[in-house]
């Protein structure tokens, strides 16, 4: 009987230090199998002496009993412990934070492009993007049916005709904007930069149907190419960093004269011609002097007052500072977001 007893004892010890299923199964072997320790005593049980047969019996009975609760019990404690090793997690971590986007690539140009701008004065305006023929063609010098306006691939809508407006079109050009402030403002000083969306029928590697371009115009007495000169290498400073400068090569718009194309010192050499740009030089964008013709339409009298006026695109603009390459323009607007993440 007491062999029995402390084959219970050990039994129980020994299970109750089994740290998992296999262990259990191990010990339920050498307790409880067919050849166990426990019924080696079962078979012994004609040896015991009759009168104390019934009680070894029950003694036995108990203990096999409690060896079995307590590998049960075991069993689930060990399943429990593993349950929530599983959900454990360590506080001390600092949490995941929430992903938070931000301002589009080119929303981020729009802005930086107008503070620039704002620094010297200018104000920044905004203008229909569904506009009248009148203001984003005829009022510029453009009349009805003239070969210039092809260049701008224009929308338009499938509205009434306005006898002055013309048509509705979706504004293919901020220049859309000057005669509109002219009028705003009735009289100069004027000084306005227009920022705003632009859309043409293009649409390949290099265009997009919506596109952005900032529009500068400065009109006042006295106001000469030198000013424009004097502006736009301002804002070559200030975008695209110390040392580059810009220049004036001639071109022609109807609604500037004379008109100009910009062009911007190469970054590696600073204009005096290298291997990446051959000339020295890379293309910005339109301006010129405001042609008087437009002066007039818009009320401001052009023997007494002059102005320029620049026309650049805001992608163009921006990826020639970035230096990025893309191959395909579309991708700025396809909300990709591995490719929007980099900026
Ligand atoms: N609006 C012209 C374009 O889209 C660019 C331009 C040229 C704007 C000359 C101007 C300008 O203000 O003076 O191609």
């Amino acid at each position: 009987m007491e062999e029995l007893h402390n084959l219970k004892n050990e039994a129980l010890a020994l299970i109750n230090e089994a740290k998992n299923d296999q262990e259990l199964k191990s010990l339920e072997i050498t307790f409880l199998g067919r050849k166990g320790k426990v019924n080696q005593f079962f078979k012994n049980l004609a040896q015991v002496k009759k009168q104390e047969r019934i009680r070894f019996g029950q003694l036995l009975n108990e203990s096999k009993k409690a060896i079995e609760k307590a590998l049960s019990n075991q069993k689930q404690l060990i399943a429990d412990q593993q349950a929530s090793d599983q959900q454990w997690f360590d506080i001390t971590q600092p949490g995941q934070l929430p992903a938070i986007g931000h301002l589009h690539l080119i929303t981020q140009a729009i802005r930086e492009i107008n503070t620039i701008f704002s620094q010297i004065g200018f104000i920044r305006v905004r203008y229909p993007q569904v506009e009248w023929d009148w203001y984003a063609f005829e009022s510029l010098n453009m009349p009805k049916d003239h070969p210039a306006r092809d260049e701008w691939e224009t929308f338009f809508l499938d509205t009434a005709e306005n006898q002055k407006m013309g048509k509705m079109v979706l504004t293919p050009q901020t220049s859309s904007g000057q005669v509109r402030e002219m009028e705003r403002l009735g009289q100069p000083p004027i000084r306005m930069i227009n920022i705003a969306k632009c859309h043409r029928r293009q649409q390949d590697i290099t265009h997009t149907v919506m596109f952005h371009q900032f529009e500068g115009l400065v009109i006042d007495e006295n106001i000469s190419i030198s000013h424009l000169k004097g502006v736009t290498d301002y804002f070559a400073d200030k975008f695209y960093g110390k040392g580059r400068k810009t220049r004036l090569r001639p071109f022609n718009f109807k609604f500037t004269e004379p008109s100009f194309e910009i062009d911007i010192n190469c970054p590696l050499c600073l204009g005096k011609g290298c291997k990446t740009c051959k000339s020295g030089w890379h293309e910005l964008g339109g301006a010129g002097m405001v042609h008087p013709n437009v002066l007039k339409v818009g009320g401001i009298d052009p023997s007494k007052y002059s102005g320029f006026a620049f026309g650049w695109g805001v992608e163009r603009t921006y990826l020639m500072k970035s230096g990025l390459k893309i191959d395909d323009l579309r991708l700025i607007y396809s909300n990709d977001l591995r490719f929007l993440e980099q900026f």
